[in-house]
């Protein structure tokens, strides 16, 4: 089998000067990046008035966010700021106490032990996306990455806010999240000067704009929840409401869960979103791979629509995904601020000082990886595990912070894949111009022109929501673990 190498930007030969940095990060975040980077284990580099580390070797990943995760759990002020207008003080962007105790809410919502009742919805979403391709004619053009933005955001509404009202306001949400993003600050300059957290930052009236819209959505739709409290209808917003804190016994405020509900759906849309948007132009570029995954379909589904008892058995299908997120991950950067003194390696870390781990560098590290730049999903298979040394593979993140939906997630991209790679092929649409560009997450440019070809033997007809619920709930087992990287 030959193996492809996806394109990544261009890599400076020498390390850039500031202001090229400044003006290339500006443009395109992964390409200040020139060829040592990716060799390197641990190094630091100065912007502006501060000194930024990279840990850039499992041991040293290891250290920083599990070893030493008391001293390295605040993230960035650039991140705080970027995204507090959105996101309050939700616990994506929250530390200490307060961060403890709503990921002890949060977390057991999206937990693998959920799955079993948000699966359906998934699929039932996936067969959706399937009827609108099916409906056009082959080798119709799409937008590969809007429709799967769509189909994620199909998913989270309507898990977060139950079917019947996510699906009636997934779009509108979407808009406002999206007007959010394009206006945002990416950088925090007066931190890269020096100035102190506590000095007030302030963002374009648009972005304080955008951030009114989406409470005006929030508000409007949790109050229909409650609403809709006795109705019967499973939602994320309904268990977040009754949830308690297992420790202390506290509930989430009006102002809390709002903050909740829009970390789930921003941290459960896009990354999705862009990662299966990777896969498909990965697919459509290794026929080999490809015709294998289709075998795979064929072997294990015989042309039905999965369930979640089928994940486990889709070990390729995962594969496929899990080398999309490697080669690229969909938060290629993730950002700290020490909050004490410490040392890595030997080296001193001031309190106050930004420490970065970016699986874009740790994917792709030349001692780490075979053929770092190559697609080659054969090398998630289970026979091939034991190659892969620890906390060389994060793109979920790791230590008490990594991604609380990760099994949401992973479980997502299998059964999104598995429904539609049964019933279509996508070619990349002639004269399309793939970039990895890097906004808040990393995405194929700003939209990814494919081909809607239909294959031969589609899977059997879409099931009902009813239908799919009751065939998972009589064959998945409650404590299926969907094993992590
Ligand atoms: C392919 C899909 C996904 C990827 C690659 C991903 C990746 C990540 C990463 C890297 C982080 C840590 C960010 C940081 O430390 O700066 C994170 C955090 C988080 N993710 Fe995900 N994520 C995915 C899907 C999801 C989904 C579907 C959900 C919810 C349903 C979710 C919920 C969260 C939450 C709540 C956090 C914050 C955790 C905390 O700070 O304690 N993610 N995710």
């Amino acid at each position: 089998m030959t193996h492809f190498v996806p394109p990544y930007p261009e890599r400076p030969k020498e390390p850039l000067k500031l202001l090229a940095l400044m003006a290339t990060a500006r443009r395109n975040f992964l390409a200040v990046f020139d060829e040592k980077c990716f060799e390197y284990q641990f190094f630091s580099t100065r912007v502006l008035n501060r000194k930024v580390f990279v840990c850039n070797s499992p041991d040293t990943v290891a250290q920083a966010f599990i070893a030493l995760h008391e001293s390295f759990q605040r993230k960035t002020p650039q991140m705080r700021h970027a995204l507090s207008p959105l996101l309050g003080d939700g616990l994506f962007i929250s530390d200490g106490d307060l961060w403890r105790h709503r990921r002890r809410i949060v977390a057991p919502i999206v937990h693998v032990s959920r799955l079993k009742l948000f699966a359906p919805t998934m699929v039932e979403a996936a067969q959706e996306t399937a009827e609108r391709w099916a409906a056009l004619p082959d080798g119709a053009p799409i937008d590969a990455l809007r429709d799967m933005a769509t189909l994620t955001a199909e998913i989270i509404c309507r898990t977060i806010f139950g079917p019947r009202l996510g699906a009636e306001h997934a779009t509108e949400i979407v808009a406002a999240f999206s007007a959010y993003q394009r206006e945002v600050a990416q950088l925090d300059l007066p931190y890269m000067l020096g100035l102190p957290d506590w000095v007030p930052r302030f963002q374009a009236p648009s972005v304080y704009r955008a951030a009114k819209r989406i409470d005006r959505v929030l508000d409007d739709l949790i109050r229909r929840c409650e609403e809709r409290l006795a109705s019967g209808d499973q939602s994320m917003i309904q268990m977040l409401l009754e949830a308690r804190d297992p420790e202390t016994g506290g509930r989430l405020d009006r102002r809390a869960l709002r903050n909740e509900a829009a970390v789930i759906f921003m941290a459960g849309h896009e990354t999705t979103a862009n990662s299966l948007a990777w896969t498909w132009f990965l697919l459509s570029q290794a026929p080999d791979v490809e015709a294998r995954l289709h075998a795979e379909l064929a072997e294990t589904l015989g042309g039905r629509v999965p369930n979640l008892d089928d994940v486990p058995r889709l070990v390729y299908t995962r594969a496929v995904f899990e080398e999309a997120i490697r080669l690229y991950p969909p938060v290629p950067l993730l950002g700290r601020q020490a909050l004490r003194d410490e040392s890595i390696r030997n080296r001193k870390i001031a309190a106050g000082s930004l420490l970065v781990v970016i699986p874009w560098l740790l994917h792709r590290h030349r001692q780490l990886w075979d053929q770092p730049d190559h697609f080659i999903p054969e090398r998630f298979l289970p026979e091939n595990a034991a190659a892969r040394q620890r906390y060389s593979y994060i793109p979920f993140s790791v230590g008490p912070r990594v991604c609380a939906g990760q099994a949401f997630g992973m479980t997502e991209a299998i059964l999104c894949l598995a429904t539609l790679a049964q019933q279509v092929t996508l070619k990349l649409a002639p004269g399309a111009v793939v970039e990895p560009t890097c906004r808040l997450t990393l995405r194929p440019g700003d939209t990814l022109p494919m081909l809607v070809h239909h294959r031969p033997s589609r899977a059997a007809p879409r099931v009902s929501s009813a239908s799919a619920e009751n065939e998972v709930s009589r064959s998945a087992s409650e404590t299926a673990e969907i094993p992590g990287p």
